[in-house]
């Protein structure tokens, strides 16, 4: 039985991957929309594949989300210095502290013992006051290295349930959705091409910066979460997509 569920996982993560077109595709076992213990196995999993890849003197941008808060609990301390820098891939999120992009990267970096930069930005702020923060050293600092990511590693979001999670104003939320967007990534929203619909007022990683990121990982299980996927599975070919079975089967309903 077990030989065979591991069987059926491979083969779906090979069919999920050509159907979506990216670089590759990693499957964990059951549905994040029902047991929330999945989401804790994409990030073990994303450890793994990170540990793959690591070298010294990278840099990895990180966002927040539930899916990446379990992604930073699961990383076992570390026993020696990394050269790694860790930053945060766009400004806060709301009330939200404890899976803000921030705290998220300050935990990722503490656990490799890296460094990190922090990126002290709230959401939708007026654009003049934006252009002032930017312009702060430290905040232009930390934007470099954004702009620099060699790894980024992203939770991926409903479009309607993110603009409520941001507290977005009605009539806003009434726009992305006639648009037609599905799924929300690092504050931008896109439709199911992959088109960007919207995007939240702040600082931060954008989409050109993310088609040229070496190494992109998009985290996100959950039936629910298939349509979003597959929305920012348009945008980059060389995209790792790690993900769970329900999540998939789903995408290869709608695909
Ligand atoms: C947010 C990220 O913090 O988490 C979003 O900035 C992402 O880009 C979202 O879509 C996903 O959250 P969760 O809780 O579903 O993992």
């Amino acid at each position: 039985k077990l030989m065979d569920d591991i069987m059926g996982i491979s083969q779906l993560e090979d069919t999920i991957r050509e159907k979506l077109n990216i670089k590759k595709v990693i499957i964990v076992p059951g549905d994040s929309d029902e047991d929330k213990s999945v989401i804790k196995d994409i990030g073990k999993c994303t450890y793994k594949y990170l540990m793959g890849i690591l070298k010294e003197s990278v840099i990895i941008g990180v966002t927040g989300g539930n899916t990446m808060f379990e992604f930073a609990q699961c990383l076992p301390e570390c026993k020696k210095e990394k050269n790694v820098l860790i930053v945060p891939a766009r400004g806060g999120l709301g009330k939200e502290v404890e899976i803000q992009s921030n705290t998220i990267a300050a935990t990722v970096a503490k656990k490799l013992c890296g460094n990190y930069r922090l990126l002290h930005v709230p959401d939708n702020v007026g654009k003049d006051i934006l252009e002032s923060l930017m312009s702060e050293p430290d905040i232009n600092k930390t934007l470099e290295y954004i702009k620099n990511v060699d790894i980024l590693i992203f939770g991926i979001g409903r479009a309607e349930e993110m603009a409520k999670r941001r507290k977005m104003e009605e009539d806003i939320i009434e726009y992305i959705s006639s648009k037609g967007a599905v799924g929300e990534a690092f504050g931008h929203y896109f439709n199911r091409d992959g088109q960007t619909i919207y995007q939240t007022s702040t600082i931060g990683i954008t989409v050109e910066d993310f088609k040229k990121i070496k190494d992109a990982i998009g985290i996100a299980g959950g039936t629910k979460k298939a349509e979003a996927i597959i929305a920012i599975s348009k945008i980059k070919k060389d995209l790792v997509l790690i993900t769970d079975q329900g999540a998939a089967n789903k995408i290869l309903e709608l695909i």
